[in-house]
């Protein structure tokens, strides 16, 4: 067995092990981004376990996060995983490996509690659970918290109050990002820029006095699925309706995509359960190297 740079000719090979061994991800759609993809600070590693000809284990990292890892059936339990964390663990010195919740590219934030295979083998990896983290779900088909007569309405509250609800337009990238950054956080204006840039542009902003206080995209990580994320408000303009109103905006942009509804790597779960009557959808577990 050989351990080797996976490159994007070979990930032809690579697209049937993870549609197989990753049945609760919707994996087909975004595997060059997390294979290949960046962070915006950090570019994607991916890894390769060939048994002659045939590619038997797929592994992705980006600094000291494993974003996945997948063997194939036909050779588990034969230590093909733990090579590929050992190559792991050799790249990332003396950092501890945590495993998905790679902030800005993520296929998920954390191990699904059902693969629990997984669980098992990171287990014997010396890896242990430090954290749980939910994805919720909100309906995005006859749901009366969510049609565009609603937006209407929230936008109009809105403005009654002095903000401006609209879409971010393309041209804006660099002044939205440069205060995403700095008012929140350097990954969340990546994937802003990822789903601005996108297919359906579903980033929405609210203005007070031309200035941005709020912020709600879609479709920028795991681009093609429509999950909702991230989001922001100023904290002096919180608790005006700006969240639900960018939230709603930002769901209706994704009525069509596959996973379109999934709100990721929550937070505030009562807010959405309120204004979207979202529910819990997929829980995850984070792992990380014990020392
Ligand atoms: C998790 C996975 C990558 C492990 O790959 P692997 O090549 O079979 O792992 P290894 O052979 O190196 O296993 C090392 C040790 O882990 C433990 N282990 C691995 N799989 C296990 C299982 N199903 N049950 C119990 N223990 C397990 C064992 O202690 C094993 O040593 P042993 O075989 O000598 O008893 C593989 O099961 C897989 O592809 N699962 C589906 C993908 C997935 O869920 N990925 C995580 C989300 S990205």
């Amino acid at each position: 067995m050989r351990i080797a740079p996976l490159s994007r000719d070979d990930s032809k090979f690579a697209y049937p092990l993870l549609k197989d061994a990753l049945p609760f991800d919707a994996i087909s759609v975004v595997a060059n981004e997390k294979l290949f993809g960046s962070n915006g600070k950090r570019a994607g590693t991916a890894l390769g376990a060939w048994d002659g000809q045939t590619l038997v284990g797929v592994l992705a990292t980006a600094g000291r996060w494993i974003k996945l890892i997948a063997v194939a059936p036909s050779h588990r339990r034969r230590g093909i995983g733990s090579s590929l964390v050992n190559a792991a663990q050799k790249s990332a010195g003396t950092s501890q490996l945590r495993v998905c919740d790679h902030p800005g590219n993520y296929l998920s934030p954390g191990i699904d509690a059902r693969y629990t295979d997984a669980q098992k083998f990171l287990e014997s990896c010396r890896f242990k659970v430090i954290g749980e983290v939910f994805n919720l779900r909100a309906q995005l088909v006859n749901n009366p918290r969510i049609t565009d007569g609603k937006k209407a309405e929230l936008v109009e509250k809105a403005a009654s109050k002095g903000y401006v609800v609209r879409r971010a337009e393309r041209a804006e990238e660099l002044p939205l990002g440069g205060w995403i950054e700095h008012t929140f956080a350097p990954v969340w204006a990546h994937e802003m820029l990822l789903a601005l840039a996108g297919p359906r542009q579903a980033v929405h902003l609210a203005f007070k006095d031309d200035v941005p206080v709020a912020f709600a995209c879609a479709d920028g990580n795991n681009q093609g699925l429509g999950w909702f994320g991230p989001a922001g408000t100023s904290e002096e303009h919180r608790g005006a309706g700006l969240g639900e109103a960018l939230l709603i905006s930002c769901l209706l942009d994704v009525r069509d995509t596959p996973e379109g509804g999934v709100i990721a790597w929550v937070g505030p779960r009562e807010f959405y359960r309120k204004v979207c009557g979202a529910v819990e959808d997929r829980k995850f577990l984070v792992f990380e190297e014990s020392r």
